[in-house]
């Protein structure tokens, strides 16, 4: 559609604010990303920019900062009602050990991810990155030093894509909470939050992900959202932005859950027990298995899963998050090309395995292990082989009009989540309830 037709379309307003000249300055005249909403971006750069994180899959956020010293989650300064003043002295006690974050990189590429985001700065204010626009950060502080440039030299020696949350809300700025009402105290703070994403996305290099965090008080108009973000895909060209800046930009962030968005790109965040930041106490984890499984799940979907360590505050990762990703880490290692780079995957349910495919290759990965029959229903492709995954041993089956079942399996599931390779003759298509609607009903017991 040329830019005259698409304006046609859109209606006046919509129109005028996605003619806005700082769209303009890209030259971007095609599809906008989100039609009628205000985008820096369009679709085809999109779909460029977002191949790698597609193929991806699976990324570590990290929460740290101040909080973590607390251990008591990182929203402990508004749940506990803590005062600016006495909160700010835990600014100088903040004394992580020299570049924790390898630990955090080393597992994240274990684990078989293949990015990592950092908190640069969450809602209590404190930046762990070098900027001029104050004192409360990393190196002014206890670290002594820039604790997001360790992050990023960490996950770039492991070959890992970098990513930067960034907390717009901020429960330490002066004017963090006055800017909803008072038009001096916004224009302060937003040129603060606009001067600290500048800094951020000017002084690491190429960055790959800006992964924006609670936009409270403002909208996208106070935030001046797409000027902020129009200003960084001018230092980053290629960077991937969320959907947190009160604008959708790139990718949507459902939190806690596993929700596909419609026709949007996605993922799904997750702590690994309730907690982003450090919580001494909180022993709620996930095993290995749900891990697993929720990675499964994403990728069947065709969204991301992002999945959350929160280190202690000298910088090492608690025991039973190191336990657990080593744990995902050796299945990705067999399994992991059941996940990178798959396709969205209609077939969905079963009660004891869920599903990823490529092509016409169907995965089916087995949660809870049912003994020495696997059975798959209303499947309306024809099977042509079987074999396990991880290591290639073909396995029997029978297939009739309503059933496919693996057999002569062993008794105890051979792996935390046995996955089978199935090459199907078509695109894999299950259907239960078309198959429900015309199954022979032969009842042994006549209805009276
Ligand atoms: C929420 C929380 C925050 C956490 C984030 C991760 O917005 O406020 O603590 O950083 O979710 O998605």
């Amino acid at each position: 559609m040329n830019r005259r037709d698409y304006l046609g379309l859109m209606g006046t307003a919509a129109a005028l604010a996605a003619a806005s000249p700082s769209n303009l300055a890209f030259g971007q005249q095609t599809r906008p990303a989100d039609d009628g909403k205000p985008t820096t971006s369009t679709v085809e750069d999109r779909e460029r920019r977002m191949k790698w994180w597609h193929e991806a899959k699976f990324g570590m956020f990290i929460h740290w900062g101040l909080y973590s010293t607390l251990g008591r989650h990182e929203w402990v300064m508004e749940n506990e009602g803590i005062p600016v003043a006495e909160y700010e002295k835990l600014a100088p006690n903040f004394k992580p050990v020299p570049n924790a974050a390898k630990a955090w990189a080393q597992l994240a590429k274990r684990a078989g991810m293949k990015y990592m985001v950092m908190t640069t700065k969450h809602h209590e204010g404190f930046c762990n990155f070098d900027t001029r626009l104050t004192d409360y950060c990393a190196p002014k502080q206890g670290p002594g030093r820039d604790l997001v440039r360790e992050y990023v030299d960490a996950a770039r020696a492991e070959g890992l894509r970098v990513g930067f949350y960034y907390s717009l809300m901020d429960w330490h700025h002066p004017d963090g909470g006055r800017c909803k009402t008072d038009e001096a105290a916004r224009r302060r703070f937003v040129d603060y939050i606009h001067g600290q994403v500048k800094e951020l996305v000017t002084n690491y290099g190429k960055l790959d992900i800006l992964w924006y965090d609670v936009a409270w008080p403002l909208d996208a108009k106070g935030w001046e959202s797409v000027e902020m973000n129009t200003m960084v895909r001018k230092l980053q060209p290629d960077i991937i932005i969320n959907n947190r800046s009160k604008i959708p930009e790139d990718f949507d962030t459902p939190e806690q859950r596993i929700e596909a968005s419609q026709n949007r790109p996605w993922e799904s965040c997750m702590t690994l027990n309730d907690s982003w930041g450090y919580h001494a106490a909180d022993f709620n984890w996930k095993s290995p298995t749900t891990v697993i499984r929720n990675l499964i799940t994403c990728a069947r979907d065709g969204g991301n899963y992002l999945l959350n360590i929160g280190p202690k505050p000298d910088g090492t990762i608690p025991e039973e998050s190191v336990r657990i990703l080593s744990a995902v880490g050796d299945w990705m290692s067999k399994s992991g090309a059941t996940i990178y780079q798959s396709d969205p995957c209609q077939p969905r349910r079963g009660n004891y395995l869920s599903f990823t495919r490529k092509g016409n290759t169907l995965y089916a990965h087995v949660h809870y292990w049912p003994g020495e029959t696997v059975v798959i229903g209303n499947l309306l492709n024809k099977v042509q082989s079987a074999k396990f995954f991880a290591t290639g041993q073909p396995v029997k089956f029978e297939q009739d009009d309503y059933r496919i079942r693996l057999t002569g399996l062993p008794k105890k599931a051979p792996d935390l989540v046995t996955t089978f390779a199935l090459e199907l003759d078509s695109e894999p298509k299950q259907d239960h309830e078309g198959k429900r609607a015309v199954k022979p009903r032969e009842p042994a017991y006549k209805s009276v």
